[in-house]
């Protein structure tokens, strides 16, 4: 559903991917296809997410939502549209290429980004003070709260 997947998007599905890592990365003799297209059917159902952020003040994750689309701040640039990704590639912490993620259930979800390197929401925000993803450092301290309850409502 959040297809093309992996960090690089470069695997058009995952029975895709699940096949190339059977087959190649893993050195043994490989899924065949319909045994990897059930484990993407696995992986793909839509699970019932139940997590605090879904019980929130909704005045406050509507302040959350106007802050993520403001120009100056930035999220929704990138994270857009129903699943919160443009799906395009970035040059991002490091990393050459990466995909938007989704941002549905990410409250979830932690550690943040490739490489695990952000233990919390609240990290990842404090790190886009410097404009490295979006940038919060207008943001005062009950606007990242704001923010950080909308992510979480996702
Ligand atoms: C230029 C495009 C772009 C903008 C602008 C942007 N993001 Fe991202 N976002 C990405 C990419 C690409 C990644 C993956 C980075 C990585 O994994 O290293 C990411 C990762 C994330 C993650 C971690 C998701 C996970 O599952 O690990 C969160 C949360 C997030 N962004 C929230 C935000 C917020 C909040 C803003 C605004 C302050 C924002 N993003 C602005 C492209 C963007």
């Amino acid at each position: 559903m959040r297809a093309p997947v992996r960090w690089e998007g470069d695997m058009p599905t995952v029975a895709d991917d699940a096949l190339a890592t059977s087959q190649g990365l893993m050195g043994g003799n490989g899924l065949v296809r319909t045994d990897a297209q059930r484990i993407e059917a696995y992986i793909d159902f839509v699970r019932a997410v139940d997590h605090p952020g879904l019980h929130a003040d909704p005045t406050q994750v509507a302040r959350g939502k106007a802050i993520f689309e403001r120009s100056d701040v930035g999220c929704a640039g990138c994270h857009s549209g129903p699943l919160y990704t443009d799906k395009a590639l970035y040059n991002m912490f490091g990393f050459q290429g990466v995909k938007t993620p989704s941002l549905l259930g990410v409250a979830t979800t932690a550690p943040y980004l490739h490489d695990g390197s952000s233990a919390t929401l609240r990290d990842l925000l404090l790190r886009s003070r410097g404009g490295s993803m979006g940038d919060t450092s207008s943001l005062s301290e009950a606007e990242l709260e704001d923010l950080e309850v909308f992510i979480k409502s996702l």
